[in-house]
């Protein structure tokens, strides 16, 4: 059987996964024949580090033309997704997309309609819902363990030094590039939300400030990091010269890194998106969703609850992100607030299992004890791609944990929407789903016909 020719459009942070995972993992099922990048430099170091013959592009349409893949995976930066995508299907290319599928309804709709049209495929990268934890909830739901979804409470904390911070270091940091962390980010967790409920968002409300980064800070003393008089007093201080090492933290493993813009003042006055974020999501079928985003808080994780006509579960993860020196700012005191360890302790530990705590309106409450992968995202990632080379899970899929096109669209949609109801101070209505939605009366009273 002939091997799925691959081509790979972004050679960036997360292109290293997909490569390593190609290379190390599916060579007998797949070979990578091409890798695009305007940064030509970022082609030849990911050949080398891989050992890959594959042609190297700068150029995306004559890397089309050129290398007639089977499967294009577009892991470039998000705003140019949507051309991307497009182009590859009318070249006769399945394609595999990293979140979000794109920036707005109407590179939204160009997607499906071109998908339709060529009669291919996107597989969408939500590797989230293959988190071990999220399947489990997933699957307490459709074993109707709380009954029907009603409400949701979803609040998810990305690190201020590390994770949050990222995204005002690089491309992510302006609206025109990431539709900000609401749809960058929460492409990930929207799109569990529109799994969990089982449902499409119907309209969303929002607010949504810069209070820590960007301008709010007021902390910028040069663009960038390599140019600031502050140096490494700076606590958000990124060395550019030591890139390397950081490259391989960021999980590279390339000797050299060329033109990586990572090191912007994460308190850049251009910086316009936000890191304080709410909103109020309506589902079609009378769910109701209340979600945060919060980018500058001492820890990264998530506690989600679901409020459903037979019961209620909780979860959550909470995950410890040491950045260096961490374990020196960490005080345990005793009830006199008396400093009883300090150095080297540790708040948490990466743990071994979660648990989903599942309280029935009748009956007893139950504990689903769910365990931690090893592997990237949980172990998520390791599924995503066992699914898309191997087909592993994709015959038998009773819960639906494989996303397509529509399924980017919905979870994109609901930041799009965010973000316009964060300007306007309105609520905003999410038709552009509709003419992708099979026809169904709206549970919602005020919607109208
Ligand atoms: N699923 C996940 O968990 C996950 C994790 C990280 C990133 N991502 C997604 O992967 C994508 C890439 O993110 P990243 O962190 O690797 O960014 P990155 O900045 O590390 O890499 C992006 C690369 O794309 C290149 N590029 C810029 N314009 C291009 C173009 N027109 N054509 C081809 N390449 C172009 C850049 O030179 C860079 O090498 C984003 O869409 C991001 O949201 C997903």
């Amino acid at each position: 059987m002939s091997r799925m020719r691959c081509a790979i459009s972004g050679i960036g942070h997360r292109s290293r996964t997909w490569i390593s995972e190609v290379a190390k993992t599916y060579s007998d099922v797949a070979e990578i024949i091409a890798l695009c990048d305007p940064v030509p430099g970022r082609c030849h170091d990911m050949c080398a580090a891989f050992g890959l013959s594959a042609e190297e592009y700068s150029d995306y349409d004559a890397m089309l033309a050129a290398a007639r893949p089977d499967l294009v995976i577009v892991t470039s930066p998000d705003h140019v997704h949507a051309g991307q995508i497009v182009k590859a299907f009318h070249a006769g290319c399945d394609v595999a997309s990293e979140k979000p599928l794109c920036l707005t309804p109407e590179e939204g709709n160009a997607i499906l309609a071109a998908e339709r049209e060529c009669g291919k495929r996107l597989f969408m990268g939500f590797n989230y819902r293959h988190i071990p934890l999220c399947t489990r909830i997933r699957e307490v739901i459709l074993n109707g363990e709380i009954g029907r979804p009603v409400s949701m409470n979803l609040s998810w904390y990305l690190d201020y030094k590390g994770h949050g911070a990222s995204y005002f270091r690089r491309w992510h940091r302006l609206m025109k590039n990431s539709g900000g962390l609401l749809i960058t980010k929460a492409a990930h967790h929207f799109d569990l939300a529109n799994w969990f409920f089982g449902d499409y968002p119907e309209s969303v409300s929002a607010l949504c400030a810069q209070n820590f980064f960007g301008r709010a800070g007021g902390k910028m003393h040069a663009a960038r990091c390599r140019e600031c008089s502050e140096g490494p007093a700076c606590e958000f201080y990124s060395d550019i010269a030591d890139l390397e090492k950081r490259s391989n933290e960021l999980n590279y493993e390339i000797g050299a890194v060329r033109g990586y813009d990572g090191d912007r003042c994460v308190f850049s006055e251009d910086s316009d998106i936000y890191d304080t974020m709410a909103l109020l999501v309506r589902y079609r079928n009378g769910g109701i969703l209340s979600y945060t985003l919060d980018a500058s808080v001492p820890f990264e994780g998530w506690n989600l609850a679901i409020n459903g006509t037979k019961g209620r579960l909780e979860t959550g993860i909470t995950d410890n992100k040491p950045f260096p020196g961490w374990q020196e700012k960490f005080q345990i005191v005793d009830k006199k607030g008396r400093t009883i360890g300090g150095k080297e302790a540790r708040v948490t530990s990466w743990p071994s299992e979660y648990t989903i705590h599942v309280m029935p309106h009748s009956g007893l409450d139950r504990l689903h004890r769910v365990p931690n992968l090893p592997g990237g995202h949980g172990g998520g990632d390791y599924r995503i791609f066992n699914a898309l080379f191997r087909k592993a899970g994709t015959a038998d899929d009773r819960i639906g944990v494989f996303a397509g096109a529509l399924d980017g669209m919905a979870s994109m949609m609901i930041g799009w929407g965010a973000n316009r109801s964060a300007r306007t101070g309105l609520p905003v209505r999410l038709d552009a789903l509709d003419r992708w939605l099979p026809e169904r009366p709206s549970a919602n009273p005020d919607r109208p016909a």
